[in-house]
């Protein structure tokens, strides 16, 4: 395949940036979208150029670090799937693929197409865990009889990859959809109701003091994020916001 590549390049999130043009051909349907990149990168190497930077870790759909915006739509255009799990199959010969970063205020950029998403590991450091004693005493956890409704739900929940897909694609930049997921996974759970009160308050705190925007229930979030989290969860945190706050 012969494709026509308009990727957003900046130097730091000082710099100015700007979309550079590229060509490049013999791209195999069967490579990956960041296998693509790979030989875009090693063909500027190998001419002197500076490679486009991305990020990526696991290549399977996991870790949540492929952040990248193809076409106007985070992880691009198919539904359920990261950046990674994209397959060049998807796209025509002769195409012409836009591809930015991940954009939100509080995302800043890296540089080109790698953002800094810390601002999700400081909610989660916030909240996002269960203290457990470990004395000797602890209890296994399958030996606490839990509806197969609510296991379901906590697990649905706790798929959340932290990409941010769902920031970068609303426009208020909310982080609802991910938090609501992180505070679920723990709330149906009788596990998560040690600390339920405060972690609730505390998540939703650092993610307003992190800058991230309020949720105007557009659902982009839910339609773009790549494990399918319900837009059910930003209810639920919003009603145990409430139970915590009362
Ligand atoms: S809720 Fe979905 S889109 Fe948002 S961070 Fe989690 S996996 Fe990504
Ligand atoms: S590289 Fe890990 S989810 Fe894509």
């Amino acid at each position: 395949m012969k494709l026509f590549l308009k990727i957003w390049r900046q130097n730091n999130n000082k710099s100015k940036g700007k979309i550079v043009k590229y060509q490049i051909n013999d791209i195999s349907p069967d490579m990956s979208f960041l296998e693509m990149l790979d030989v875009l990168n090693e063909k500027l190497i190998y001419e002197g150029n500076d490679p486009v930077s991305f990020d990526h870790d696991c290549r399977e759909g996991i870790c949540g670090s492929c952040s990248l915006f193809i076409n106007g739509r985070p992880h691009g255009p198919e539904r359920g799937i990261t950046t990674c799990q994209l397959h060049m199959r998807k796209f025509k010969d002769g195409d012409t693929i836009t591809i930015e970063p991940f954009r939100a205020n509080s995302f800043p950029i890296i540089k080109d197409l790698v953002v800094d998403r810390s601002a999700f590991d400081r909610i989660q450091q916030s909240g996002g865990y269960i203290s457990i004693n470990t004395s000797g005493n602890t209890q296994d956890a399958n030996t606490i009889p839990i509806k197969k409704e609510d296991a379901d739900s906590a697990f649905d929940a706790a798929t959340c990859i932290g990409c941010g897909a769902c920031v970068a694609t609303c426009k208020n930049a909310s982080a609802m959809l991910f938090v609501s997921a992180k505070v679920s996974q723990f709330s149906n759970l009788p596990q998560g109701q040690v600390e339920a009160n405060q972690r609730v308050l505390n998540m939703v705190n650092k993610m307003d003091e992190e800058g991230f925007g309020n949720c105007t229930n557009t659902g982009a979030c839910e339609v773009e994020c790549p494990k399918g989290i319900s837009i059910k969860n930003i209810a639920k945190m919003n009603r145990e916001f409430l139970k915590a706050k009362l």
